[in-house]
């Protein structure tokens, strides 16, 4: 399928908007689909009629709602941030992810995927994870349904998320370190599949975001859209209307595909995903796949990708463990390509100078993930003056205190932002230097 002239972005979008996508192929346009290893074939297709089945069944939509309103603790609020609006001279309301369970955004996906596979007759669980969110998330969603389950995690992750490993082991899960590859999201990735592919008719994998081979990036975001379904209720509600932009950070897209997927049909309700800026735009500086990446296949499915010239993918680096992967799904691919969501990227200095604002206007720790949205949302802001402005606050930053006390509390640390407005942070170079 060619999305190149006015006419077929206009079709493919009015296709989108009636949900035409994913295909029967599993295919988003031209992106997504399913390129796995010929033994998890069946897995794949298993799941895709569990998936069609059971979020089709009225009891088992029920009991999700029962565990996200009762275990989860939904709706998250929407907060209003008085004091940022006053700063950037705009009207900033936050959807308050860090509230729910967890922590993170990632629990509305654990606890969906860990009910759909005891449906399945799954016997363990396996999971990856990056910053820690997705693996803390699984493990407790496994305790709630009673279910063993092993995370993979990056060596490199599991030092800057040091927090983030305790909890999972408190609750249960066994937690492997992945030391090949570039020791983070990507590697944990490869190891958990390849843990599947070991097992596919036992082992469920309960993968983190909207990536993945199809059905994975459907399922996923249908189990995240409770995030734009509340905020677009509640912005209604509570500030009179729909917001002028929404922003979300973007790792493998699954908080912002949520956020943003009630909106799509808004005319008038601009839509941004921030991606990881890292430290410069150059290829191997950070983890900005729609930004500065071209399509290809990674992890089952065919989407944007940071890649070299022969097409080897490309280590990643961002301060933030959750975004540090040189994928993204497939459906923030088709929205790319369909100009629909504009997608920027925030550099580490930016995040953390966000961290830094939100810590003191607003009494928030946001995760380093989320700070990128609001560093993009301030840009915005800047440009549209009095804009109603929607940001996704994935999920809270205490699992991000070693890399916070290597930067914003390193010693020498400036405790007000610098004349130019960036926060300039001694530590940053050591903390980037880690994550390398
Ligand atoms: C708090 C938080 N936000 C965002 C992300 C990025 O993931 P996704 O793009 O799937 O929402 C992560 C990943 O671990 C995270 O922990």
């Amino acid at each position: 399928m060619k999305i190149e002239t006015e006419a077929e972005r206009a079709d493919t979008l009015s296709a989108l908007l009636s949900g035409r996508f994913p295909d029967e192929r599993g295919r988003y346009g031209p992106f997504g689909g399913r390129y796995v290893p010929e033994t998890l074939i069946p897995a794949h297709e298993r799941l895709e009629r569990g998936v069609r089945r059971w979020l089709a069944d009225r009891e088992f939509c029920a009991e999700l709602e029962r565990e996200l309103h009762d275990w989860v603790g939904r709706p998250t609020a929407l907060s209003p941030a008085p004091h940022l609006s006053r700063r950037w001279a705009a009207r900033v309301w936050l959807k308050r992810e860090d509230l729910a369970h967890t922590g993170a955004h990632k629990i509305n996906n654990a606890i969906g995927q860990a009910l759909l596979a005891r449906r399945l007759g799954a016997r363990r669980i396996v999971a990856e994870t990056g910053a820690g969110q997705h693996g803390v998330a699984s493990a407790a969603a496994c305790a709630r349904v009673g279910l063993p389950c092993t995370v993979y995690m990056g060596e490199l992750d599991m030092e800057r998320q040091a927090p983030n490993v305790g909890r999972m082991k408190l609750l249960g899960a066994k937690v492997v370190p992945v030391t090949s590859g570039d020791r983070t999201l990507r590697a944990a990735i490869d190891e958990a599949l390849r843990d599947w592919v070991g097992d596919p008719n036992g082992t469920y994998y309960l993968l983190g975001s909207a990536v993945g081979g199809h059905p994975y990036p459907y399922l996923v975001r249908e189990l995240q859209s409770v995030i734009g379904r509340e905020a677009r209720a509640q912005i209604q509600e509570k500030a009179g209307g729909l917001p002028d932009a929404v922003f979300a950070c973007v790792g493998g897209g699954s908080n912002a595909i949520g956020l943003f997927h009630p909106f799509l049909g808004d005319e008038s309700v601009e839509i941004i995903g921030v991606e990881a800026g890292g430290r410069s735009a150059g290829l191997g500086d950070n983890a900005a796949s729609l930004v500065s990446g071209r399509p290809g296949v990674l992890h089952g499915s065919y989407s944007y990708l940071l890649q070299n010239e022969d097409g080897q993918i490309q280590e990643t680096h961002s301060i933030s463990a959750g975004l540090d992967y040189p994928g993204v799904g497939p459906e923030h691919s088709l929205l790319r390509a369909l100009g629909r969501v504009r997608y920027v990227s925030a550099s580490d200095a930016e995040a953390l100078e966000a961290v830094k604002e939100c810590c003191e206007c607003e009494g928030i720790l946001p995760a380093l993930e989320s700070a990128h949205a609001l560093a993009a949302a301030k840009l915005w802001a800047a440009e549209h003056p009095a804009g109603k402005i929607l940001i996704g606050l994935s999920g809270r930053g205490d699992k991000d205190m070693p890399t916070l006390a290597q930067t914003l509390l390193a010693p020498g640390a400036e405790t007000a932002p610098s004349a130019s407005g960036k926060w300039r942070a001694p530590g940053l170079s050591a903390a980037k230097a880690r994550s390398t």
